[in-house]
């Protein structure tokens, strides 16, 4: 590695958490950064909504431009490092201008590449440059890189993940303080832990995003986030959480994905897992993902999901791989030889819970093991509990079924008239 190389110039679009954790690592790191990659690692201009704020950081000696399409054009930038947000708009067009300018890009934006990613790595590769996104992913667990390098032998067979924080802290905070789910979700606001638009994160939106990406990779498919099956955390209550407790298992908003003969199953829905797992024992905003390949077996990520220092972490490590010249399509593979996949919905059964709330009349529970058993679908257990007068909740564990089959049986459940509210249906998957 030659210590003459020319300066890697960085144009930093985004002066958010993300981006001032970058230009803190970069200011206190330089030496480190320069012995590790052989080139000193500068930022020459930067960019963001507002001009005239304390950021805690110095930004002395950067341009300034107002316009990141600007900002990703200069003739002193040679990557563009995008950590605005956003699957469109600005973030989109920049990285756009960026790779026809002859830049390299570096993002942190999921939505952009979960929504665009087919079109914007068929851009970079006709371009000859590369977009890299590690941030995008799990924050501060280096698991896009995991991937596309430290399993490169392997046929990935299952992706799953815990990845956003918010919702994992949510969910083990109303078990461990006993909390309904509005009380935590307030305190989660007031916590700044939530996204602009809190639906990205209990929506399972922001999740799912993650998981989109990361199965392209898995897999060799295009990034399919229309296809993926999305259910979010706001259905979940403290009884749900006491019930899956009792039983051995926590709720967990879950990612899952599996290449299938009869194509990619994606899901990102909260669901049960054993407790004594390693999913089940993650706590607050901590991240998780499970990696699952033909040679290696499974091997375990865990780490912080997002944060200044993790996700800026995620962000020099794509730098870093820039500097030192490792350069590789976006995905893993061309981008035109990614496969469209086919998405597969109900191809692999498994134990659901049921939880509703049924009139209290004879033979109401009656109906409902009706409508079950009419799918073929077997009850594994059954708990009638704390009832009034009127209503009787019910939970139901059912032994393994297809989705789609149980989907039919509490539409026929449903128009039985005796179930009064729900049910919540979760998933109780194997990990
Ligand atoms: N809002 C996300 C989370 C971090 O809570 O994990 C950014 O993706």
């Amino acid at each position: 590695m030659s210590q003459t190389a020319a300066p890697l110039r960085l144009g930093i679009a985004g002066l958010g958490t993300v981006g001032v954790g970058v230009v803190r690592i970069i200011r206190r790191q330089a030496a480190m950064l320069t012995a590790r990659t052989g080139r000193e690692i500068v930022i020459t201009a930067v960019s963001a909504r507002t001009r005239d704020k304390d950021r805690g950081v110095s930004l002395a000696g950067y341009a300034w431009e107002d316009d990141p399409v600007k900002l990703a054009t200069r003739d002193d930038v040679d990557i563009f490092v995008e950590l605005m947000g956003g699957a469109d708009g600005p973030a989109k067009a920049a990285t756009e201008a960026a790779l026809k300018a002859g830049k390299d890009v570096v993002t942190a934006n999921k939505a952009m590449l979960a929504v665009n990613g087919q079109a914007l790595a068929e851009l970079a590769e006709a371009e000859g440059r590369v977009i890299r996104y590690e941030a995008a992913v799990a924050g501060g667990i280096p698991v896009v890189k995991s991937l596309l390098e430290g399993l490169a032998g392997n046929e990935i067979t299952r992706v799953m993940g815990v990845m956003n924080g918010t919702c994992n802290y949510i969910l083990t905070r109303m078990e461990s303080a006993g909390l309904p789910y509005e009380d935590v979700f307030e305190e989660a606001r007031q916590l700044g832990y939530l996204e602009a638009d809190p639906e990205l994160d209990v929506g399972g939106i922001d999740a799912g995003h993650k998981l989109a990406i990361l199965a392209s990779v898995a897999y060799g498919t295009q990034v399919a986030f229309d296809d993926m099956e999305l259910e979010g955390i706001g259905e979940i209550t403290i009884d749900d959480i006491r019930q899956a407790a009792d039983m051995g298992y926590r709720i967990k908003l879950l990612g899952v994905s599996r290449k299938t003969g009869r194509g990619l199953e994606q899901r990102m829905a909260p669901c049960l897992v054993p407790a004594s797992s390693p999913l089940g024992q993650l706590e607050g905003g901590t991240n998780m993902v499970v990696l699952e390949g033909d040679a290696v077996g499974q091997i375990v990520l865990r780490g912080a999901g997002a944060g200044e220092g993790p996700t800026a972490s995620a962000v020099l490590s794509d730098i870093c791989d820039i500097a030192r010249g490792f350069r590789l399509p976006v995905f893993g593979q061309p981008a035109a030889s990614l496969e469209a996949a086919t998405p597969a919905r109900s191809v692999s059964a498994a134990p659901y819970y049921l939880r509703m709330m049924l009139q209290d009349k004879p033979g109401a529970l009656a109906k409902v093991a009706t409508a079950l058993g009419s799918e073929g679908i077997s009850i594994h257990r059954l708990r009638q509990y704390d009832h009034d007068n009127a209503c009787a909740p019910v939970l139901i564990v059912t032994h393994k079924c297809l989705r789609n089959d149980l989907d039919r049986a509490i539409e026929a459940m449903q128009a039985t008239g005796v179930v009064v509210s729900g049910p919540v249906t979760l998933r109780i998957e194997q990990v």
